[in-house]
């Protein structure tokens, strides 16, 4: 497999991309404890032009090599988000977070990294491919595609391949649901998922039965239910657990492997839990507003309260959060994403009479290192080391980009953040730095963290 972003040479922002040769490209991180998804240990971290050169205790350097002391802190790899959507055209309008807003916000938030998802121009990916590579020329940091997979042809399974050799994408979503726009057929995800195989890419799926959902849609809307909760009433957990015990089954069927975006039911992830006990290769990615929200909000009787909580699959009764933090614990989930797709309260309002008409999509893409941390760390769940797993090495391995990204080792790319685990968040829409009104979040409160980035391309 080709190497998601690097071979691609779509990673690095060619503006701001580099460290500069002078003396202050020489950093060396002082007495902190060094978090890896393997092992944590108290060393220092000595890095020359944005690569990390050397990792032990007691590091001696000349004095023109600028010192961070990080006693008490821990340092580790920037979070790698998997699942973002920056300046997606999506139902009529487009995400109101850019490749600059976006990433300005990740990496307030600790994340030096994304993966964002390429939507073809009329069917074509290459065109696709292109219109993305604009749209991230104002980039800030790091990132990479997955590339989504909207109808089927031959010129399509011909680009697939030319994306995975010449352009460096090496997964692709299927979109079971969004019926009349992304959404494809049970006979096109088959043809996608051998393709995959024989090009051996990762295939990934949006799972929800989006025909069943078209109904549900049909079914409020006739009930006279109208506003967001007819969204979560309209596309219950059952339907994102049939779409995907279809997809692994499908994939069980092809022989290949399977990546679920966006778990947000426990109906889902017990599909997943099956296949993964049964041998199969099925990974589960569960995302920070299911981790930690539950539908409460999408009743709230203001509509733009209850409009900024809608997403696909919705955001589930409480019981689903739980678990799927465990699920996350015990390893039958994987990784963190966000699925980071904003939109403002006046974009949200498109959909004031009309549930179908609220822009799906909702923040995350600042906050999940933290929520994460609170949820999972705090809570005993899992371990510091486990957290760094689960929020950029895991990533870092399925994408092909381990050990340049997810890790610090020596050779490793000088995407560092250095934690303080004795400080506080409180979550804001005043101060985050996404473009979007609302925020998801709004005034959860947690320990930790005061972040510290150190990122070559900053
Ligand atoms: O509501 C969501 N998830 N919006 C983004 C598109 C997708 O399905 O990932
Ligand atoms: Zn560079
Ligand atoms: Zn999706
Ligand atoms: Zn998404």
């Amino acid at each position: 497999q080709s190497n998601q972003f690097c071979d691609a040479g779509v990673g690095y922002p060619e503006s701001t991309c580099g460290f500069s040769s002078s003396s202050s490209s020489k950093l060396l991180i002082k007495g902190g404890t060094v978090l890896n998804a393997h092992q944590q240990e108290v060393a220092d971290v000595y890095v020359e032009d944005g690569i990390i050169v050397a990792v032990k205790p007691n590091i001696k350097v000349d004095e023109d090599v600028t010192l961070l002391d990080a006693t008490g802190k821990y340092v580790m790899p920037g979070g790698i988000d998997p699942h973002t959507h920056l300046a997606m055209e999506f139902m009529g309008t487009e995400t109101i977070d850019d490749f600059f807003s976006g990433q300005a916000a990740a990496l307030a938030g600790g994340t030096t990294m994304h993966i964002d998802f390429v939507i073809p121009v009329n069917g074509s990916l290459v065109a696709g491919f292109e219109a993305y590579k604009k749209k991230a020329k104002k980039s800030c940091m790091n990132y990479g595609f997955h590339m989504a997979i909207t109808k089927w042809d031959e010129s399509v399974s011909r680009e697939m391949e030319i994306m995975v050799k010449e352009k460096g994408i090496n997964s692709f979503k299927f979109f079971m649901a969004y019926k009349g726009s992304l959404m494809i057929s049970d006979e096109l995800l088959l043809q996608g998922l051998e393709r995959c195989k024989s090009l051996g890419a990762l295939a990934m799926v949006h799972a929800e039965n989006g025909d069943a959902v078209f109904e549900g849609q049909k079914r409020m809307i006739d009930l006279g239910i109208t506003g967001p909760e007819g969204h979560a009433l309209s596309r219950p957990p059952v339907l994102e657990g049939e779409a995907t015990a279809r997809a692994i089954r499908l994939a069980k069927f092809v022989n290949t492997p399977l990546y679920v975006v966006h778990v947000m039911s426990i109906d889902a992830m017990e599909e997943i839990a099956r296949a993964r006990k049964s041998g199969q290769k099925v990974i589960g990615e569960p995302v920070v507003s299911g981790l930690v929200l539950n539908d409460s909000g999408l009743w709230d009787p203001d509509f733009v309260t209850a409009a900024k909580y809608v997403m696909s699959p919705p955001i589930r009764e409480s019981g689903h959060d739980k678990a799927l933090q465990a699920a996350l614990s015990t390893g039958v989930l994987q990784l963190v994403g966000t699925d980071h797709c904003t939109f403002n309260s006046t974009q949200k309002a498109f959909g004031i009479d009309d549930f179908r008409k609220i822009p799906n999509g909702v923040n995350g893409i600042e906050e999940r290192m933290h929520l994460v941390w609170d949820t999972m760390v705090e809570s005993g769940q899992i371990s510091v080391t486990d957290f760094v797993r689960i929020t950029s090495t895991e990533c870092a391995r399925i994408f092909n980009i381990y050990p340049r990204k997810g890790a610090i080792l020596v050779g490793s790319d000088a995407d560092i953040i250095i934690f303080n685990p004795n400080s506080s968040f409180e979550i804001s829409a005043s101060m985050h730095h996404s473009r979007t009104d609302t925020n998801v979040y709004d005034g959860r409160k947690g320990k930790v963290m005061s972040i510290f980035l150190f990122v070559p391309y900053a």
